[in-house]
């Protein structure tokens, strides 16, 4: 990826903060996009480490900050070679009989529109350049239902799955490449929100999987940059658990 320009969303955090690392630390600029001002905190640790970077507050569910967003990181370095639309959130846990409609609208405006507008604005981008190589963050709970209380997430993350696929087959004539990973529980901010608010036994639920253990950000991240990097150059269309066995 070296010389690359790359955007991360929800980059100030877990899974977005270990891969704009990794992204900088090979040889990327990166374009750390995030609502809240902790993007600018893994733009300072990039930088201090010698790497490339600049922070963009958007919030992906808004279309004109994504418009924007897409706009600075080519104004900024020129072009856009690959992204991670990365930003997620997981919503009060609810049962389908007691989800409510403004939880429901929350979860979809960031876990499915938010990934839609990003990629609009990308797509575009990458169409006029002829390259470009999309990754999207879905979930294990997009490739199977998640009982429990994480419907509407789950429904959300499913419709990532089929954004990415109906945009890898829309694009791959115009060289750009798009592909999803679906990772299992993983230590970030998002996991212990869930463990505290939550009651989720992250440890007990990670033990029961064949490789019986959460991830590490930077191992999600590691999948998220191989399927951005040309080390992929012929994979479209794909989702790449990273889930520990849990969905084998
Ligand atoms: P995290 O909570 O540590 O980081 C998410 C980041 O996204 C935060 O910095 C937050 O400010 C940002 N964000 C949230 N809403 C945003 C918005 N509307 N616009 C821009 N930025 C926004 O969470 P984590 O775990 O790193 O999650 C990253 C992705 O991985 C999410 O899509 C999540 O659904 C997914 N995921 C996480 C799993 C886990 O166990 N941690 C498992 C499966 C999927």
């Amino acid at each position: 990826m070296e010389g690359s320009v790359v955007l991360v969303t929800g980059a100030g955090s877990g899974i977005g903060r270990a891969a704009a690392g990794l992204f900088a630390e090979r040889g990327a600029a990166v374009v750390a996009a995030d609502r809240s001002e902790s993007g600018a905190g893994t733009v300072a640790a990039i930088t201090a480490a010698g790497g490339r970077a600049f922070f963009v507050q958007a919030d992906v569910s808004v279309e004109k900050e994504v418009e924007n967003m897409v706009a600075a990181a080519v104004d900024t370095y020129g072009a856009l070679d690959a992204a991670f639309n990365n930003a997620g959130i997981a919503p009060p846990v609810a049962p389908i009989e007691r989800l409510s409609s403004e939880s429901w609208e929350l979860s979809e405006a960031v876990n499915l529109r938010g990934v839609w507008l990003c990629m609009k604005h990308e797509l575009a981008v990458m169409a006029r350049q002829g390259h470009g190589s999309i990754v999207n963050t879905s979930s294990v709970a997009g490739l199977v239902g998640n009982p429990g209380g994480g419907a509407a997430y789950s429904a959300f993350k499913h419709g990532v799955v089929g954004l990415t696929r109906s945009a890898a087959a829309e694009h791959g004539r115009h060289g750009i490449r798009v592909n999803a990973i679906a990772p299992g529980l993983t230590r970030t901010g998002m996991l212990r929100h869930l463990e505290q608010h939550e009651h989720l036994d992250a440890e007990g639920a990670a033990a029961a999987t064949p490789l019986g253990r959460v991830a590490q950000p930077r191992e999600v991240a590691e999948a998220a940059y191989w399927l951005a990097s040309p080390r992929s150059s012929f994979v479209t269309g794909h989702v790449l658990a990273v889930d520990g066995g849990e969905t084998c």
